[in-house]
């Protein structure tokens, strides 16, 4: 039997116009334009302006996908989002941006992965591609951090943006695309990370409001070990499954959080410097964005060839993590 991969045949990003730079922020909390690149890499970041939500940042997307992809709105079989600030909890965002675009073969859903939506949704997209079951699978790693982020608490504030991008999937015979995965979860991480009320557990009320409960929280020294040992060991682990080096990558892109993870993530598995994608400073950290606004930028500044490996590995809330090995074809 004929095995099929799935291959990336078009990716797209988007942001909202507005940005605010670490000297905005200088103006808003006890912070400093310094302590922020230094301890972050991160210069500036996206936000939204009023009433503009996650499915806007996605169908935008969806619509430059279309346009590169060459494919009608009705030949997309499937729309997976991955975010964590959906516009509603229901309906999902993925059902919003499949009325805007007009998307009428289409059903979908959101996923929830924090930062590694846009990874596991490639993953997800790509085993419904290699089932046969469905030919043009749209993925979407999309975060509007802004609407949790309590401006108050210099710990997160400075550290996440807004935006999103992604790509759309298609069958091939041969053995090119998303050659292989590791995925990754340990809910026992999840306290360190977490958004605690809105939800079931913590439903909105006047009290949970006054407790800023509806913003995210985070226990940054803990979530910064956990996300260098584990973004470096499932990157290590993929590329040794697959009998790689790091110097057989010719593009690493890691989930932007933090400049100095991403460096020692990289050093530890053994990928020069010049090989790692770093965005971070432009854009913050997007959440389920930076991978796919990563390699969408990639793409358009035509940093990947036809046969390179190219690596994706995210780490995040759940704890969440994992790494996509591509063997990039666009042909
Ligand atoms: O994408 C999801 C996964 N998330 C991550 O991977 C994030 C992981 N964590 C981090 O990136 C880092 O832990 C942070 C950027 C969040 C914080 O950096 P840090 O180097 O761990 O700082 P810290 O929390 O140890 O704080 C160091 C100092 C403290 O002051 P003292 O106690 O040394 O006097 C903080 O109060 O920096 C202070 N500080 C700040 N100063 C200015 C903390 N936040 C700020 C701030 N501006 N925004």
């Amino acid at each position: 039997m004929v095995s099929i991969t799935a291959k990336i045949v078009a990716t797209a990003h988007s942001t909202p116009e507005k940005v605010m730079t670490n000297f905005d922020l200088e103006k808003i909390v006890d912070t400093s334009d310094e302590w922020i690149k230094s301890r972050t890499g991160i210069s500036q970041r996206y936000v939204v302006g009023n009433d503009e939500a996650s499915s806007d940042i996605s169908t935008s997307v969806a619509k430059k996908l279309l346009i590169k992809s060459g494919l009608s709105a009705d030949e997309i079989d499937v729309i997976i989002i991955g975010t964590v600030t959906p516009d509603h909890f229901t309906p999902s965002t993925a059902a919003i941006v499949q009325n805007n675009i007009k998307a009428s073969n289409a059903w979908g859903f959101d996923l929830s992965a924090a930062c590694s939506g846009y990874i596991y949704g490639l993953e997800t997209g790509s085993a419904f591609i290699r089932s046969g079951l469905y030919k043009n699978v749209m993925v979407i790693g999309v975060d509007t951090m802004t609407s949790i982020l309590d401006f108050q608490d210099r710990d997160t504030c400075v550290i996440f943006g807004d935006g999103g991008g992604g790509a759309i999937l298609q069958g091939t015979q041969n053995n090119h695309g998303i050659i292989d995965s590791l995925l990754h979860m340990d809910g026992s991480g999840g306290k360190y990370l977490i958004v605690p009320g809105g939800g079931s557990r913590l439903p909105a009320s006047k009290k949970s409001v006054e407790n800023r409960e509806h913003f995210i929280k985070q226990d940054g020294k803990t979530v910064f070990k956990h996300a260098v040992r584990g973004m470096a060991n499932v990157s290590a682990e993929i590329l040794s499954k697959n009998n790689l080096t790091g110097d057989d990558i010719s593009l690493f892109i890691p989930h932007q959080a933090n400049k100095r993870i991403i460096d020692a993530a990289a050093e530890k598995c053994g990928i020069s410097k010049d090989k790692v994608l770093i965005n971070i400073d432009r854009y913050g950290n997007t959440t389920a964005g930076t991978i796919a606004i990563a390699l969408s930028e990639a793409v358009e500044n035509k940093k990947i060839n036809d046969g390179d490996y190219v690596l994706l590995s995210s780490f995040g809330a759940g704890f969440t993590w994992g790494s996509i090995l591509v063997k990039w074809n666009l042909s």
